[in-house]
């Protein structure tokens, strides 16, 4: 590849038509903010140093940076000068010789093979500057092309400055931008702001580079998409949908099946196996991972999980879970972070779990919370139990061993544990330790009161079903007698 010194990305703008105390470049999409998708394409290519101008909410903007590209150096625009004052602001200090490429923080679509295509060309062709251009059927609100007759490019004048014929022009300047840099150094600070919004027009720049007699070349994008730019919400969606296809059709050619691709959403960060299923309604979001043969959804979220292989997760939302190998989960299960299920083990209907480990083939079938607890294998937890971990103050652990059965409507309080092969009965409150091999019992001795309702409850239903049962038996016992 040829050698790129330089990047600057142009991000201090306002973003205003976004109507967000966001910065509009930390509006994400596919996972990943809109200068981090910018950031993503241009450092694979390598480029000696990055500099992002960022002005608007620019603390936010700047801790943004640390994280995702710590590398890349942040220069402040105050105040908004236009695009040529922004550029010139990030050439102070630069090297004087090279080459570099300016993108804006806002086209989150842009690919690093366009860049690099676009890379290639200005260093074989040794002009001044190449402009990556598109055809838009609507270049409304586009700086327009004006090319000279041998194809090069005369001018960039934008929709605010041209007449009525320059209006016309359906090639767009992109944006994007490779320039040789001692060119750019020597004409960067000849812009003027005689424009309908008074700002320095990097654009300019094409002009001046013109008249000293340098050549600028037009590259015309073959995919228009790639330069789409966020400027609101309806734009900001536009460009999520693109990527969501994009994502889900390279999926889908390594083997994944989806049955609704318009209806599932995949982080770029989400790494899925061949032979995966996917049904509508599913987000993958995060460090999310999905092996082979399994099958997620419909209408299920994991975010950070990790799938082992031929595992079912259906109907769930899932965050900071392990799934085990021919798992189960769902229909509406809640895995919360820790939850770790262990090989073909189950979760079913409303069953919330976090900070837990599920042994091998232990279920957890229906109505059930588990909280900081350890279950062994080939443990049965009964319907409508509670891992009572929580005192008010303090959470503490609950250890369940292997081939437990938990009866239902067990209240569990922490801390305890239930040894190896130990029962508790239905409807116990547990709050001592069972032993292995034992049944513990916690639930008060059932007492019935004959005939309260006929006394209680006289002139309802019950009492007349009561009464009828009363008769009935009565009469059977009487023919029983007779016979
Ligand atoms: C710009 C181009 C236009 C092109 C379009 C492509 C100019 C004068 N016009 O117009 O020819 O068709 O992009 O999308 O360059 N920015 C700063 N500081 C500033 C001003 C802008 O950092 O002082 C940043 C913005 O955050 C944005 C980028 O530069 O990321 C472009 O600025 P914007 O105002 O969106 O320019 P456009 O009017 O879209
Ligand atoms: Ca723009």
């Amino acid at each position: 590849m040829s050698r790129l010194d330089y990047v600057i990305v142009l991000a201090a703008g306002e973003g205003t038509r976004m109507k967000s105390t966001t910065p509009k470049v930390l509006h994400a999409i596919a996972g990943q903010s809109l200068v981090g998708h910018v950031l993503t394409a241009v450092e694979a290519l390598a480029p000696a140093e990055v500099r992002v101008v960022i002005g608007s909410g620019r603390e936010l903007v700047e801790e943004h940076l640390s994280k995702i590209s710590p590398a890349s150096l942040p220069i402040v625009q105050e105040h908004r000068g236009g695009t040529g004052h922004a550029v010139q602001l990030a050439l102070a200090g630069a090297e004087i010789k090279g080459t570099v490429l300016v993108v804006a923080g806002d086209t989150p679509l842009l690919s690093s093979s366009t860049l690099r295509q676009l890379i290639a060309v200005h260093n074989e062709g040794g002009q001044a500057a190449t402009v990556l251009t598109a055809e838009l059927p609507d270049p409304t609100g586009y700086g327009r092309i004006i090319r000279a007759d041998n194809g090069d490019l005369l001018k960039i004048v934008e929709e605010r400055d041209a007449d009525e014929s320059e209006r016309e022009i359906e090639e767009i300047n992109s944006g994007v931008y490779v320039f040789d840099l001692s060119k750019l150094h020597r004409v960067i600070n000849q812009l003027t702001d005689d424009n309908a919004q008074s700002e320095l027009y990097l654009t300019q720049v094409i002009e001046i580079l013109r008249k000293e007699g340098d050549r600028v070349v037009p590259i015309l994008t073959p995919d228009a998409v790639e330069i789409l730019g966020v400027n609101d919400r309806v734009q900001l969606a536009e460009c999520a949908a693109i990527m969501r296809d994009q994502i889900n059709d390279s999926f889908m050619r390594v083997g994944v099946t989806m049955v609704d691709p318009t209806t599932t959403w995949i982080d770029t960060s989400v790494k899925i196996a061949a032979d995966v299923t996917i049904f509508p309604g599913t987000a993958l979001i995060g460090a999310t991972t999905i092996s082979e043969g399994s099958v997620i959804g419909p209408r299920t979220t994991l975010v950070d999980c990790d799938v082992m292989t031929k595992a079912t997760v259906l109907e769930s939302y899932c965050i900071g879970a392990t799934i085990g190998e021919g798992a189960s989960v769902g229909p509406f299960t809640y895995l919360r972070p820790g939850a770790k299920l262990g090989t073909k083990s189950r979760t079913g209907a409303f069953v919330e779990m976090k900070n837990s480990t599920l042994g091998d083939g232990s279920k957890v079938p229906h109505l059930t919370y588990v909280g900081d607890a350890t279950i062994g294998v080939g443990t049965n937890i009964g319907a409508s139990t509670v891992f009572v971990n929580y005192d008010g103050v303090d959470k503490h652990h609950i250890e369940i061993g292997d081939h437990v059965r938990i009866g239902s409507d067990t209240m569990l309080i922490a801390p305890i544990s239930v040894g190896d092969g130990a029962y508790t009965a239905a409807g116990s409150v547990i709050t001592e330790s069972v032993p292995a091999g034992a049944i513990g019992v916690g639930r008060a001795r059932q007492r019935n009161v004959l005939g309260w309702v006929l006394r209680k409850r006289k002139g309802t239903e019950s009492e007349k079903a009561a009464l009828a049962a009363e008769a009935a038996q009565a009469k059977d016992a009487s023919s029983e007698k007779g016979k």
